[in-house]
């Protein structure tokens, strides 16, 4: 295992080394903020140009961003800017609506089970503007650095995507409601952060943890609660796939945040994506409820003191209808098949 992650450091390190020392000469400005330098399994290099804007169309290396409505709700329309403009051509965007975004993280695509369940529980219960970023041709490479990296690439386009939605249709940054799963919820935090961190709220779901918090990266560089005016975190494979600490405002711990979540087969070392696609699970769930149902959370230092019913005061809820108010670290218990919530309030 160890040497596995070594190898993958190495790997890193060799990206970021090629990255800064080849281009050093002419291009050295704005690395990380307007371009990166990536290396491909055969070592090929490829340059990443942030002002190229989201285009027409699926392109390989490109996210694409897909818009669903409740006029279209089964008919993703493809959104996109037209060159060299700071505007949105869209059929079905409603610019009375308020915005969510949702995408998936590493080796995963748009059509994943638990990202397509959020998307028609959402439309189902509000009319909103759903957009689902598929970056699968980023993620789906099995040299984890190398999509770990292009996570700031894709963030950066999707904040320009979110500002074209700004300039087209004047929906404010108050208005928009980012969710990411794993590396996904990396792609949300930089695009928090390209927008001056004012957007609404950003939703980390398991936070992708490797060469995000081990090793620990300076906050503009991973999810943290500077990239949003509310940032929750739920955390179920705490310390091996996603984030260990709480970098948010309000992080959850449900079944004390780690593996192995209820109803997962028993840990496979570094192969539990079970417990990590949890909290993805939980959330997709949580839309369906009504205001102050659903999973509900309790504050408390730590999962023992919860476990032994001293924290039973200041109930707060886990998931799409937590409050915005919500600070510090709240646990819970979860059923280990759906219904995941547990409704009962004297289950401890
Ligand atoms: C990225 O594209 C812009 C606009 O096309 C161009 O001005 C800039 O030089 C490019 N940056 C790099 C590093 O190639
Ligand atoms: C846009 O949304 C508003 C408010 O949700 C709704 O009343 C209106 O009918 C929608 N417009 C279209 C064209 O669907
Ligand atoms: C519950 O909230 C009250 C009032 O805000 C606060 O004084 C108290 O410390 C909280 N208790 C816990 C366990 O968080």
């Amino acid at each position: 295992m160890l040497r596995r992650w070594c190898h993958i450091y190495i790997v890193f390190l060799f990206v970021a080394c090629l990255g800064s020392i080849e281009c050093q000469d002419d291009m050295k400005d704005g690395y990380g903020y307007s371009w990166l330098m990536l290396v491909d399994e055969a070592l090929n290099r490829h340059l990443l140009n942030f002002s190229v804007l989201p285009s027409h169309g699926i392109r390989y290396g490109k996210p694409v961003f897909y818009l669903y409505t409740r006029n279209n709700r089964e008919d993703p329309e493809v959104l996109f800017i037209p060159n060299d403009e700071e505007y949105l051509k869209s059929i079905y965007f409603n610019g009375s609506n308020d915005i969510r975004v949702v995408t998936h993280g590493w080796m995963s695509d748009y059509q994943v089970g638990w990202l397509q369940s959020i998307k028609d529980t959402l439309l189902q219960h509000y009319d909103l503007n759903v957009i689902t970023i598929d970056w699968a041709y980023l993620a789906k490479n099995p040299i984890y650095p190398w999509s770990a990296l292009i996570t700031r690439f894709v963030g950066k386009q999707t904040a320009k995507l979110l500002d074209a939605c700004t300039n087209t249709y004047g929906v404010g940054r108050h208005r928009m409601h980012l969710i990411g799963h794993s590396l996904g919820a990396q792609v949300m935090g930089y695009a928090g952060m390209f927008l001056n961190s004012e957007v609404h709220r950003i939703t980390g779901l398991d936070p992708a943890r490797p060469l995000f918090e081990l090793p620990l990266l300076p906050t503009e560089f991973r999810l943290d609660e500077s990239d949003a005016h509310f940032v929750d975190i739920i955390h179920t494979c705490a310390g091996l796939f996603g984030y260990e600490d709480s970098y948010g405002h309000a992080d959850f711990y449900p079944n004390e945040g780690t593996t192995d979540q209820p109803g997962c087969p028993p840990k496979r070392e570094l192969l539990d994506s079970c417990s990590h696609g949890r909290a993805a699970i939980y959330f997709a769930e949580s839309i369906g409820y009504p205001h102050g149902r659903g999973f509900k959370a309790y504050p408390c230092d730590i999962w023992e003191n919860f476990k032994m019913g001293l924290c039973r005061k200041n109930k707060t809820i886990m998931g799409y209808l937590a409050s915005p108010d919500s600070r510090g670290d709240y646990y819970l218990r979860t059923n280990s098949a759906p219904p995941y919530a547990i409704e009962d309030v004297n289950y401890i």
